[in-house]
């Protein structure tokens, strides 16, 4: 079975393929093809969400499918019903799951016993579908015609905040995929981890990626500024700690000044203005952070469509 837990789990043409399937769903967005005809796809949320949640509600209803929308806590997950039996029980009702969850092993044990795709919607680790976005949102501007993956070669990201965390670890593993090159800024506390390092040598991509402490080093001749919140959900509790480490890493007008005149800014969203981002970048007209936002819906609606196809036998 084809799951999409990871930036990896298809290839770059399959890619390629995603990005130019968002495109042309995105031209036609209401009379499009309807791949999730009649089929019932569960979206498991153990964490907040807007972007996530309404983007693949709508997007499999506007793929002719029914969203089944679940939190582990209303669910018997929350009074201890196993994983494994969780996975095997939806399986039996369901045509596809969306998770969103903690510990990137619980997608993973989920896959492991569902008979049915999963969707990684954010983990701990990674966030697969908001970088498939970003990607196309960077395609249709340097590559509008055709969303050409190799219009990405050389090009250069500077992450900044938190280095480590699921965003970063994403940009990492993405980059390494379609040959950019990511410099990470932030505190060496927050440096990446062994577990991207290991994920791309599992992956066999080159661990080319690089750190620093310097805001202003990563900015130079960047094509790409992005940044994510510096407390995370689950990382209530260091929020102060967090804050006063990375305020050198705000990104300001000063450091979108030092990268190339065409740069754009990105963010996830939700963003906090004044803590990892300056207002005044967000209201710049580098600022492309609705349309990424938009974009989630349609690229999403891509994966779940070629998801289908990979789980529909061939003759
Ligand atoms: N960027 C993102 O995943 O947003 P939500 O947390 O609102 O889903």
């Amino acid at each position: 079975m084809k799951h999409f837990l990871k930036e990896t789990d298809f290839s770059r043409q399959q890619a390629q393929q995603v990005f130019t399937l968002a495109k042309a769903l995105k031209a036609n967005r209401l009379n499009g093809p309807q791949p999730l005809n009649m089929q019932s796809w569960g979206l498991l949320f153990y964490k907040s969400s807007t972007r996530t949640r309404i983007s693949f509600e709508v997007g499999v209803n506007e793929l002719g499918g029914f969203p089944v929308v679940l939190n582990s806590e209303n669910t018997q997950i929350g009074r201890g019903e196993t994983i494994a039996d969780t996975a095997r029980v939806m399986s039996r009702y369901l045509h596809g799951l969306v998770i969103r969850t903690f510990g990137h092993e619980i997608i993973e044990e989920f896959a492991a016993h569902a008979n049915i795709p999963i969707i990684n919607g954010l983990t701990e680790f990674n966030h697969p579908c908001q970088l498939y976005t970003d990607i196309f949102t960077v395609l249709e501007r340097i590559s509008p015609d055709a969303v050409d993956i190799e219009a990405l070669r050389g090009k250069k990201v500077a992450f900044y905040g938190d280095c480590a965390s699921n965003m970063a670890n994403s940009w990492i593993i993405t980059a390494a995929m379609f040959d950019m090159e990511i410099v990470l800024a932030g505190p060496q506390q927050f440096a990446p981890g062994q577990a991207v390092a290991d994920a791309l040598k599992a992956d066999g991509l080159p661990a080319n990626y690089s750190f620093t402490t310097e805001a202003a080093e990563a900015a130079q001749d960047a094509d790409i500024l992005y940044t994510d919140v510096w407390v995370s959900m689950g990382d209530e509790a260091e929020a102060e700690e967090r804050r006063a480490r990375m305020l050198p890493f705000q990104v300001t007008p000063e450091l979108m000044q030092l990268a190339k005149e065409t740069a754009v800014f990105m963010h996830c969203l939700p963003a906090h203005a004044g803590e990892e981002v300056a207002q005044e970048v967000l209201d710049s007209p580098q600022s492309i952070i609705f349309d990424e936002a938009e974009n989630r819906l349609h690229v999403q609606k891509a994966i779940l469509a070629k998801l289908v196809e990979c789980a529909t036998p061939t003759r």
